[in-house]
Order: C-alpha cells, then structure tokens, then sequence
C-alpha cells in the first residue's frame, strides 16, 4: 500500500463546547501558515440539560455529542473540552523557581486550601509555569487551575457515551484568550498593556472578560441573553419557542417587530455592555478600553456592533475566528460564518491541538 489515500495520523483535538443550547464541535487544522477548519457541527440542547455550566442531563448531552460527532464526520475521537463558572477557580501564585514539577505540585497541594474553597478531595488540580517573575527573578510564575472534580467527571461520561475521549481539559477563559489571538483587532488594541473587552452574549448569561496582554485579567456574569428576545416574541405574537427562535433568525416577523420587539432588546444589550464596563472601571484604575469584541450568538443582532461602538465611543467588532482561515470542502462555510461569534470557546479549544 502507498498509502496515497490514506489519512495522515493527525494529532488533533476535537474542540468540544457544551453550552446551555447546544454542544458544538470544531476540529481545525494547521499548514505552519494558515489554519483550515476541518470539521464542524452543532447540535442543539433541551432547556435544562446544561444549567449553569453543569451537565445536569448526561444521557441528553452524550446523545447530543453523538449526533454532532457524526454531523461533522470528523473521524477524531480525542477532544478538549472546558469547564468553567464557579466551579473553576485559577490563580497566578510565585514559587521559587528553584523547585522541580514535583516539588511544585506538592507545595501547591499544601497552599491550596487557603484559595479553594471547596473539600481538597473534591478538587482536580493542575498547574502550569508561566515564566519567571518580572520583579523577582528567583520566583516561578505558576498558573494554578483548579475545578470541582465532579464537573470534570460530567464531562468525561457525556464524551464517553458519545465513543468519544476528553484529551485535554481546559478552563473557558483560557480558551477565549487563545483564539482572541486569531481576531483581526485594530492597531491600538495590539500595543503594550492595551486592554480588549471582550463580551460574550450566550442565550442566558452574558460574560464580560476583559484582556489585557493575552491574559484575562477581571470577568463578570450577567444573567441576561437571547432568551429574553425570544420570549418577547413568543409572548407578544403568541408563538412558541421554537417558532420564535426560527422568527428571530430569519427576521420574519409582524412589521412592528423591529420598532417594538427588537430595538428594545438591542438598547437594553447596550446598556449592559455599558454597565459592565462601568463595574470594571469601578473595581480597577482603568477607565476606558481600546477595543471591544462581541461574541455569542446574541452577538449577530444586525445593527449591534454600530449601536455598541457609537454609544460607547470604542471600536467594537462582531467576532469571527475564521475570517483567515481556510475551510474544507465538507464544511458548509456559510452555515460556519454565521455561527462564528457563538464559536469562540470551540474555537479556542480546538488550537488546543497545536500547543
Ligand atoms: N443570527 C442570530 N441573530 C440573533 N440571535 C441569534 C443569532 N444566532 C443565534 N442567536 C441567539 O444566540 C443565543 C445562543 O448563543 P450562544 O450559542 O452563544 O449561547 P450559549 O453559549 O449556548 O448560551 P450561554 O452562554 O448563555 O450558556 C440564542 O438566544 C440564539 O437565539
Ligand atoms: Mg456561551
């Protein structure tokens, strides 16, 4: 056999986000040059299958990962996967740089009870060297991550009923952090120590992270999504979820929607991306940010990105990690373009298979 058919053994992950509405799925790979989007799917969840980052219905998700897994037709089985929310804790603590991986973990298991505030035994923890500390050369930056075992566990089972492995685990800020990497940003918002918000508004939370030198340093939740457009539609035109959803995409709808359904919502998102910020600027010495990034899929409301920018007087753009990239012929683009803001964290977690 030449093997002139056959695949490469390819290294990748498959980078796997399960959300509150959905689990989706990306696998990308990488020529040294250009990144190319192998495979793609995504799967929606029931109400109630993930609730606050919690796999609360495995059964439901494994299904749901099944079906996204042969959707994609990716052949991979290894995945990353995040946890996040309050069952994540992460911190950056100096240790003498001196001390071996070993040693290092051992020390750790002894301090860490003073930052986590769940039972040891119920915590997976893990750290990562960052450098050597800028004012002291002698100390080690050491990342600490640490996350309720049982999420992780959840997580492992719902992959495992779908034939599929959790290769990696990672935190979702982290991945959010990788793939802002990829985004076309503005030249004041590439310099030294300039700060990016970056505001993910999902269906039921809208998370406000902002970054500075690729590293996240404040985040804050909101209750407040894309749910709340689409029960306004339901309730004021009498239709169910489903219809309302399908509504909100396509636009077709009464001809007062816009003026009494839509741009209420989109000022009320404004207000909270403001508000935000305000709560940020009031918690640090910073006031004002360079650039923001909206993402989620509430993030492709049409007119947002100009509302925002205009109110806020800051750049603002509508995230899409695959503006650069190449795409392969089995991957329906546009489907993928359209979805792009929602796909930050997949995306994130799919470069996981170039470290
Ligand atoms: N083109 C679009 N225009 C307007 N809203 C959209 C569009 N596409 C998706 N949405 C909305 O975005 C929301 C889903 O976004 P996303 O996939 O980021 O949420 P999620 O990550 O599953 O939820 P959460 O982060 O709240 O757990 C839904 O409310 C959906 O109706
Ligand atoms: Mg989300």
């Amino acid at each position: 056999m030449l093997g002139l058919f056959r695949k490469k053994k390819s290294n990748t992950v498959l980078g796997i986000d399960i959300s509150s509405t959905a689990v989706k799925l990306l696998e990308l790979s990488h020529n040294g040059k250009r990144y190319r989007v192998e495979a793609y799917a995504v799967e929606p969840l029931p109400a109630g299958a993930v609730a606050e980052n919690n796999i609360s219905d495995l059964e439901i998700v494994g299904a749901a990962l099944g079906k996204a897994a042969s959707k994609s037709r990716s052949s991979q089985k290894k995945t990353a996967v995040a946890v996040s929310g309050a069952a994540v804790i992460t911190k950056t603590v100096e240790m003498p740089a001196s001390l071996s991986d070993d040693d290092m973990e051992t020390q750790i298991a002894i301090e860490a009870d003073q930052y986590i505030p769940y039972p040891l035994d119920e915590v997976a923890i893990d750290f990562e060297v960052q450098g050597l500390s800028e004012k002291n050369p002698e100390k080690a930056e050491v990342l600490v991550a640490a996350c309720r075992r049982e999420n992780v566990e959840m997580r492992e089972a719902a992959l495992n009923l779908a034939g599929l492995k959790a290769h990696v685990v990672d935190v979702e800020a982290f991945a959010l952090e990788r793939c802002c990497e990829l985004l076309p940003v503005p030249d004041e918002a590439k310099e030294k120590d300039s700060l990016m918000a970056l505001v993910d508004i999902g269906a039921l939370v809208t998370t406000l992270n902002v970054i500075q030198n690729g590293k996240t340093i404040y985040t804050r939740e909101q209750l407040f999504g894309g749910k709340q457009l689409t029960e306004e539609i339901q309730r004021r035109y009498g239709l169910s979820e489903d219809e309302a959803n399908a509504g909100k995409l396509s636009g077709e709808l009464p001809d007062d929607y816009e003026s009494e359904v839509l741009k209420p919502f989109t000022d009320a998102v404004v207000q909270q991306v403001s508000r935000g910020l305000q709560f940020f600027f009031s918690s640090s010495h910073f006031n004002d940010v360079d650039h923001i990034v909206l993402a989620g899929g509430t993030a492709s409301l049409p007119g947002l990105e100009e509302m925002v920018s205009e109110k806020l007087g800051t750049s603002v753009q509508v995230a899409n990690p695959f503006a650069e990239m190449a795409v392969a012929g089995r991957v329906k683009a546009g489907e993928l373009t359209r979805n792009a803001p929602a796909l930050m964290i997949a995306c994130g977690l799919a470069m996981r298979s170039f470290d």
